[in-house]
């Protein structure tokens, strides 16, 4: 939530942090804006609304200068309007920030006692005023920043500038994400890897408490006041990964991606015999399980629920799947044979990362699931089982997508990995699953050939209100997911209900004005799944039928059929989800609503 970049160089700092923004946009789009160090001193230009709403604002009045920082919000402290965006301002500094201060009113307090006049009702006028009065105080700006963090409870990645300073920045974070890139004559930092891509591929993941002094022709890193090395990495993604690349909407690229994103999953990760590599996670570690629990939010929670069945069936471990929200605050009744493992895309989900962290401070050994590198997850896991990179590649669109089939994927070859590891799974069998994975990317582009139908379907789905997904055994999750998506960027309602539960209270709902997406899989919960179906039609409700090839003859229960390439039992989940995004994309790009960016949302959530 919230991105920030930062930028000293030789170009025009305004239109660099525009373009970065526009990559971190989908961390939030309720204001932006940026401050430029040029001839004239610090001037800044803020707008409410999309990045496009700053753009306009900089043609009309445009900012020289090749210093600058930037921001795009989701609104925590402080309404989403003009005043409240970033940068925030105090005398001649100015502070951009992702996180929460947590000891803001008392900060600000004191700020007011001492003079400081607030502007904002944000948390994060209180850096900008600490900074200032420390500057007052004498100390040069990277003193200031240093003294004025040592202050700050919460979260942060900030990056600050003084027009007294202005061939420098200074950039800091603790426990919200932060890359600094080293470029040619020109360094940058940002809160993900897409927004530095265009001008370096050599960057530097900061670590907690870590603090940057930046300027045109290097870098220093600071540790609790000493300097300190830390090894560049190079990024092999190429800028175009996080581009449209002539789609229409990046959630439709990132549908479409999906073949090739599961080939990244297991790509390296398959051997001739039926083993299973996980380069950062330690199978040597899982000795001695008895029991796991999957805790995510959201998207990857319902990944979870997919990664239950194939846990418990391929590697026979009883799995539970926890909201990690809800996880943090319970009692946790754990032994020596528990391991919990954390899924996140984003990697920085508040909550899943605070019930990690809490459990592994019991002694319990965690793991993780996360398709960004370095991500606070990763590092959380890093000394302990480890963590699996689902390779994905940037998700931008806030819908997710391709995060949640690579997730499902990534969970598969974990109990596979875990099966082969505990003796559960002979090679014949695991070399069986393999070939079986090898041949899901193809299967999943036969699969994508649905578009064109489901695009004609969606004028006649964009004209109900209220709908219900319902699946049995592993597509009851992909109902689930089915409806989220449809909700998020559509704004129909929809619940997912596992179709057995059907009689137990949603079918009363059922009229000719609400409509069923009812997924059938080919297995032995079919002929069951079929029945519930018989009984919404018997009642009147429109029904959107998905199956799989070779059950045309379920076209008499429903209105509207979509057929699937029939695949084995456990991929099924894959699979479907594909007509599920592809139904919430046509009828939300149908109905006219911003797909990428739907009201309300972020694509990752930093703050509980
Ligand atoms: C937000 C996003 C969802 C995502 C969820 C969990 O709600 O909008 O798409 O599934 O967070 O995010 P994570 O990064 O932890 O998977």
């Amino acid at each position: 939530m919230c991105g920030i970049v930062g930028y000293i160089g030789s170009e025009s700092a305004a239109e660099v942090l525009v373009d970065g923004l526009k990559t971190l946009e989908y961390r939030g789009y309720d204001s932006a804006g940026v401050a430029v160090i040029g001839a004239q001193g610090l001037d800044r230009r803020r707008a409410e609304g999309k990045l496009k709403n700053l753009s306009k604002r900089l043609r009309a009045e445009p900012l020289s200068g090749s210093l600058g920082i930037g921001h795009t919000r989701w609104a925590t402290h402080g309404r989403p309007n003009e005043t409240n965006a970033h940068p925030h301002r105090s005398g001649s500094v100015a502070v951009v920030h992702n996180g929460i201060i947590e000891n803001y009113a008392e900060l600000r307090t004191e700020l007011q006692a001492g003079g400081a006049v607030f502007h904002s009702e944000t948390d994060t006028e209180v850096v900008a005023h600490l900074v200032a009065s420390l500057r007052d105080q004498g100390m040069d700006l990277k003193t200031a920043v240093e003294s004025a963090i040592k202050r700050l409870e919460g979260a942060y990645a900030i990056a600050v500038v003084d027009e007294d300073f202005p061939d420098e920045f200074i950039a800091a974070r603790l426990a919200s994400p932060l890359i600094l890139a080293l470029g040619e004559g020109e360094n940058l930092v940002a809160s993900d890897l897409p927004a530095v891509l265009p001008y370096t591929r050599d960057v530097v993941f900061l670590e907690e408490g870590d603090l940057a002094h930046i300027r045109r022709d290097g870098v220093t890193i600071y540790h609790q006041g000493e300097v300190v090395e830390r090894q560049s990495k190079h990024i092999k993604w190429s800028p175009a990964a996080a581009q449209k690349g002539g789609y229409k909407h990046f959630m439709l690229k990132e549908i479409f991606e999906q073949p090739r994103a599961i080939s990244d999953t297991l790509s390296g990760r398959l051997g001739q015999n039926g083993e299973v590599h996980l380069e950062h996670f330690d199978f040597g570690r899982v000795e001695g399980v008895e029991h796991i629990s999957l805790v995510a939010c959201g998207t990857s929670w319902h990944a979870a629920l997919v990664g239950r069945d194939l846990i418990e069936n391929i590697a026979g471990i009883p799995v539970s799947v926890e909201y990690a929200h809800e996880y943090r605050y319970r009692r946790h009744l754990m032994g020596a044979g528990d391991l919990v493992l954390g899924i996140s895309q984003s990697g920085e989900t508040a909550d899943t990362l605070a019930a990690l962290g809490e459990v592994k401070s019991q002694g319990v050994r965690v793991g993780c699931i996360t398709n960004v590198l370095e991500s606070a997850v990763a590092r959380l896991c890093s000394d302990s089982l480890g963590v699996i990179y689902t390779h994905a590649g940037p998700e931008i669109g806030v819908a997710s997508t391709k995060a949640f089939t690579t997730q499902m994927v990534s969970l598969h070859l974990l109990a596979l990995g875990l099966a082969r590891q505990l003796g559960r799974i002979s090679a014949e069998r695991s070399k069986a699953e393999i070939e079986d994975l090898r041949h899901l990317p193809h299967w999943m582009e036969q699969t994508l050939e649905a578009s064109k139908d489901i695009a004609e379907l969606a004028p006649f789905a964009s004209e109900f209100d209220n709908y219900l997904f319902l699946g049995r055994g592993t597509l009851f999750p992909v109902a689930l997911e089915g409806a989220l998506k449809l909700k998020e960027i559509s704004y129909l309602h929809a619940e997912g209900y596992a179709s057995g539960e059907m009689k137990h209270g949603p079918i009363a709902l059922i009229t000719e004005q609400f409509p069923t997406v009812a997924l059938v899989g080919d297995d032995a919960l079919k002929a069951k799944a079929v029945s519930n179906i018989e009984e919404i039609k018997a009642r009147g409700g429109p029904v959107i039928l998905v199956a799989s090839e070779g059950s045309e003859e379920l076209a008499r229960v429903a209105d509207k059929v979509v057929l699937v390439p029939k695949v084995p039992e456990r991929l099924q989940p894959v699979i479907y989800s594909l007509p599920m995004q592809l139904l919430a994309y046509h009828v939300a790009d149908h109905l006219g609503t911003d797909v990428d960016q739907p009201r309300n949302l972020a694509k990752s959530v930093t703050v509980e």
